[in-house]
Formats: C-alpha cells, sequence, structure tokens
C-alpha cells in the first residue's frame, strides 16, 4: 500500500476550504497567515514561495516578510510583536534555520501560543506534553493523520522514530504516545540501530539522513512513514528510506515527494485556520 500524501492533503485541503470560506463569511477576511523569512537560505527560499502558493490554494492570506541576512535581534522581536498586537493577523511562523546571530528560542517565545502555527513555542509543547495542546507542529500532525489512513487502531503497537528533532521526532513521539503505542526514538548516537527498527510496527523516518532506512531495517508488514526530504549532489530529491527496497518488505510506506510533504503543508493550514479562531474567540 503506498500512502499517498498529495491525496490525502486534497481531501483535507476540500474541508480546509470551505472553513476558510465561512470564516471569510463570518469575521469579513480571510484567515491570515505571516511568515518571517531571514537571510537567503535556498532550502528556505523553496520552503516559503512553496507554502505562499499552497496558502493561496486554500483561501488563505498570506504575507512573507523579507528580512535581511544581518538584522538585528531587537528589529525582529518588534516585527513579532507588531505582528502579535495586530487583529488582522492570525499565524506567525518564523522559517527556519535562521542566521547564527539570532537565537531561535528565544524569537520563537516571542510569538503568541495562539498565533504559533509551527507549534514550536514553549508553551506550546509544554501542552502537549500535558496532552492539551492547541497548536501542534505540522509534520507531526501529517504523520499521525497518514498513519490513521494506514490503520484506525495503533493502540499497543511498537513505533519507532529515527530522529530526535523539535520540529518533527520530538512532537511525534508525544502525538504516538498519546495514541497509546509504545515509542522509541533513535538518533545519531544510538547503538544497533537496525535492533530497534527491527521490532517497529511503524517505523519513522525524520534524520535527514538520505536512503538510512535499507530493507534489512524493516520488520515485514510494517508501516513506514519517510519524513526526510534532502537534494541530492546530482539534484534529485531523496528520502531517508530506500523506497525501491522497502516497498517490498512494508505493509504501507509513503514516497518521496508526495508522502509526508504536502500533508505538512496541509496542517501548516488547518493550523492557520485554528489561530484565527483562537484570536476571534478572544475578541468575542
Ligand atoms: N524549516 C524547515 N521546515 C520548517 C518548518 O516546518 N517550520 C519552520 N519554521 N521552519 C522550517
Amino acid at each position: 500500500m503506498i500512502l499517498d500524501g498529495k491525496h490525502y492533503a486534497a481531501e483535507l485541503k476540500d474541508v480546509l476550504t470551505k472553513q476558510c470560506a465561512a470564516l471569510k463569511v463570518a469575521h469579513g477576511r480571510a484567515p491570515s497567515l505571516h511568515v518571517l523569512l531571514i537571510g537567503n537560505n535556498p532550502g528556505s527560499l523553496v520552503y516559503v514561495s512553496m507554502k505562499q502558493k499552497r496558502a493561496f490554494d486554500f483561501g488563505i492570506q498570506s504575507t512573507v516578510h523579507r528580512l535581511d541576512e544581518t538584522i538585528s535581534r531587537e528589529a525582529v522581536l518588534n516585527l513579532i510583536n507588531e505582528l502579535n498586537n495586530s487583529t488582522e493577523v492570525d499565524g506567525i511562523l518564523v522559517q527556519l534555520p535562521l542566521p547564527a546571530h539570532l537565537n531561535a528560542n528565544e524569537i520563537i517565545d516571542t510569538i503568541s501560543p495562539e498565533k504559533d502555527v509551527d507549534g514550536l513555542t514553549s508553551i506550546n509543547l509544554g501542552k502537549l506534553i500535558r496532552g492539551t495542546p492547541s497548536l501542534v507542529s505540522c509534520t507531526p500532525l501529517g504523520c499521525m493523520h497518514i498513519l490513521k489512513k494506514w490503520k484506525a487502531d495503533i493502540s499497543g503497537l511498537n513505533a519507532v522514530i529515527v530522529g530526535r528533532s523539535t520540529l518533527v521526532g520530538k512532537p511525534l513521539s508525544l502525538l504516538l504516545i498519546h495514541a497509546d503505542t509504545t515509542v522509541t526514538v533513535c538518533h545519531s548516537k544510538t547503538h544497533n540501530l537496525k535492533e530497534h527498527t527491527m521490532q517497529a510496527d511503524i517505523l519513522i523516518a525524520a534524520c535527514g539522513d538520505p536512503k538510512l532506512i535499507r530493507k534489512e531495517h524493516v520488520k515485514p508488514g510494517a508501516c513506514v512513514i519517510d519524513v526526510g526530504m534532502s537534494r541530492l549532489s546530482d539534484g534529485s530529491l531523496s528520502g531517508d528510506v530506500a523506497f525501491d527496497e522497502v516497498v517490498h518488505i512494508a505493509d504501507a510506506i509513503t514516497p518521496v515527494p508526495f508522502g509526508v510533504g504536502p500533508m505538512t503543508v496541509a496542517y501548516l493550514m488547518s493550523n492557520t485556520i485554528q489561530a484565527m479562531k483562537n484570536t476571534h474567540a478572544q475578541i468575542d
């Protein structure tokens, strides 16, 4: 079974565009997303332009704030505070990575938790640990959606995540714990990776190491979700899983591209709609 993220994202888009239209009728404007893009990281330029295009497709207003690589900490914090205080702004996202002179944690924690569509503020990460989240990182939400398409009830299964990032591995481990799976998180210092991954009913590769997961890492019948997306020296795009090998062993697998990627974008739009509901609940 190929888990077709592009198709699931299109299904989600049908629901979300209707919600956007209803919000526009109720409040006189569409949900709005503001993205801060600092510097010229080539990956970030591609991601941000894709997010902007997709926002338009969903009926969401998107504004990109292109800021110079050398911008001061104070200027970034002032802009975020301005956006926090604006009733016209629903979602705020600071594209990562940031230039070395800026402290990402400080900058992210300046975003109002109600507008934090990446779910990366200390408040939203803390709520996620408690199981009372409002806004959760988009890629983990996309992975959980795909898993539900594989099996309605994943309770009791062994889930192994390869990668411990704050954006994906850590929040996803919490969502999987809340879904009653038994979670193992592996990373670059893990001894005998294969021993862990071979126990996985659900294997999630989110380490950014192209084709790290080979057929010998995968238990027959597992569900394999590939979050990786690396640009190789020949210009091609590669996931963290050797798809051509693993597809014959797994029960289900996501392709790269058109697996997790479209779901991440769809959940960014979902979070922006949620953020508008959050801010308007405060006004009402
Ligand atoms: N850089 C790469 N992926 C992401 C993402 O999902 N959010 C942010 N803010 N930065 C990123």
